[in-house]
């Protein structure tokens, strides 16, 4: 056991302290805490350490609101006041840009969505010897806290719980695990089993009674999501279009979070008259251009571009042409780009090398970035910016509160 003092926090969130051997992280611990702490193992040079007693708190301490907290791994830095907090999530695009040579760009303030505003949770399940346990699971490990509260989650998700736990003891075998995806559309709860469940009578009775108990919008089992019921077709309600996503399919993680990026992406592209919006998902920026413009929406999932299409379809929004394509295999080339007085891209958290190289080469003249990966964002950017684009700003948009995750929406200029 050693007593220390923690210094700053890094880029995980761990604190950061010093002793005469070097450097030590310290998970949990606050700027200021004097703590008493055990050397676990290594991390790279440095030494990892668990946090065993707060002995003096630092100024920047709290006391987290959730109970699971610092056993659930669905958040890093519930311990910290809102200040320290941004300050450190701030930082963490700060240093992103600065590594890749663009530290010198303008970042607005921090958007931020409130607690309980996420509407969608993919949960753990395990039916164990001493029952069914479901949750979100330990930092860095398998096993799973039995949640049975959550300040992130939108409250109808947390309140299907202990349904889901009395469903799964029912269908699940001894020592099964499942994985259990929840999302809050306005018509209802989506809940998706992905799991393997036996298939016969009894069970297909009890999902068809646990549908109606809950309320369901639509229940669909299987590692693939197959849909075995439709109460109501899921919706969800991009400027005025309506979307039924696939089970599977990406949102925004809330919708305070999918308004602000909106909003940023309609000022970004500002006037242009035809689009690109790349790695386009059901259709969330595509259908918030305005109605003269022209777009063109690319998307890798098939399903995903299907739900898109039968939406545009429904809402007469002819100005939208839907591809699917694989951005990653096939990037739009020069010569495509050279369509579009403006580009959309928003890629899974790897970024999207391939598209950047050939819009690098492009003469597209705007290009709006949204990212919920600071490091491939920066990544991107620098591509961008060493072929003449200037990244006019980044603003941060927190749709992921008390974790390690940052959205971001920037503008660049030929
Ligand atoms: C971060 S989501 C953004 C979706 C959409 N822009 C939105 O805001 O709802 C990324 C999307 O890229 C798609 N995708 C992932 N890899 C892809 C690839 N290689 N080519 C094309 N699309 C891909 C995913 O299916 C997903 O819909």
């Amino acid at each position: 056991m050693v007593e220390l003092t923690i210094a700053s926090l890094g880029a995980r969130g761990d604190g950061i302290a010093h002793d005469d051997a070097g450097v030590l992280y310290i998970p949990y611990g606050a700027p200021g805490d004097h703590v008493a702490a055990t050397v676990t193992g290594k991390r790279g040079d440095a030494r990892l350490a668990h946090l065993d007693t707060v002995l003096h708190a630092g100024p920047d301490r709290v006391q987290a609101p959730c109970h699971h907290f610092g056993s659930c791994g669905g958040c890093a830095m519930q311990h910290l006041n809102d200040r320290a907090y941004s300050d450190w999530k701030l930082e963490i695009l700060r240093q992103a840009l600065a590594r890749r040579d663009l530290g010198g760009t303008v970042i607005q303030a921090m958007i931020t969505v409130p607690t309980a505003s996420r509407r969608r949770a993919r949960f753990t399940a395990l039916r164990t010897r001493n029952g069914l346990r479901l949750g979100f699971n330990e930092p860095g490990s398998h096993n799973i806290i039995n949640l049975t509260e959550c300040h992130i989650l939108r409250p109808a998700i947390v309140d299907l719980l202990d349904r889901l736990r009395a469903l799964l003891t029912d269908l699940l075998a001894p020592n099964k695990r499942a994985d259990v995806q929840v999302t809050e559309t306005e018509t209802g709860l989506d809940l998706w089993l992905a799991a393997d469940l036996p298939h016969n009578a009894q069970t297909d009775m009890r999902l068809a009674d646990f549908a109606q108990d809950a309320d369901l919008a639509r229940l669909s089992t299987g590692r693939r999501p197959e849909v075995v019921m439709v109460r109501r077709a899921p919706r969800v309600t991009f400027t005025g279009v309506a979307v039924t996503p696939p089970p599977d399919g990406f949102l925004q993680a809330s919708r305070a979070g999918e308004a602000a990026l909106v909003r940023l992406v309609q000022d970004g592209v500002a006037n242009a008259a035809n689009v690109a919006d790349l790695f386009a998902g059901v259709g969330t920026f595509s259908f918030a251009l305005a109605k003269g413009t022209r777009v063109t929406s690319v998307e890798g999932a098939g399903d995903q571009a299907e739900a898109l299409i039968a939406a545009r379809n429904a809402a007469r929004r002819s100005g939208i042409e839907v591809e699917v394509r694989d951005l990653e295999r096939r990037a739009l080339s020069v010569e495509e780009l050279s369509a579009f007085d403006a580009v959309i891209f928003d890629p899974p958290r790897v970024g999207a090398a391939r598209q950047v190289d050939n819009l690098a080469v492009s003469a597209v003249p705007r290009i709006v970035a949204v990212s919920c990966n600071p490091a491939t964002f920066a990544r991107d950017a620098a591509t961008l910016a060493d072929a003449g684009y200037h990244l006019q700003s980044v603003t941060p948009v927190d749709q992921f509160p008390w974790s390690r995750h940052l959205e971001l929406v920037a503008v660049l200029q030929r």
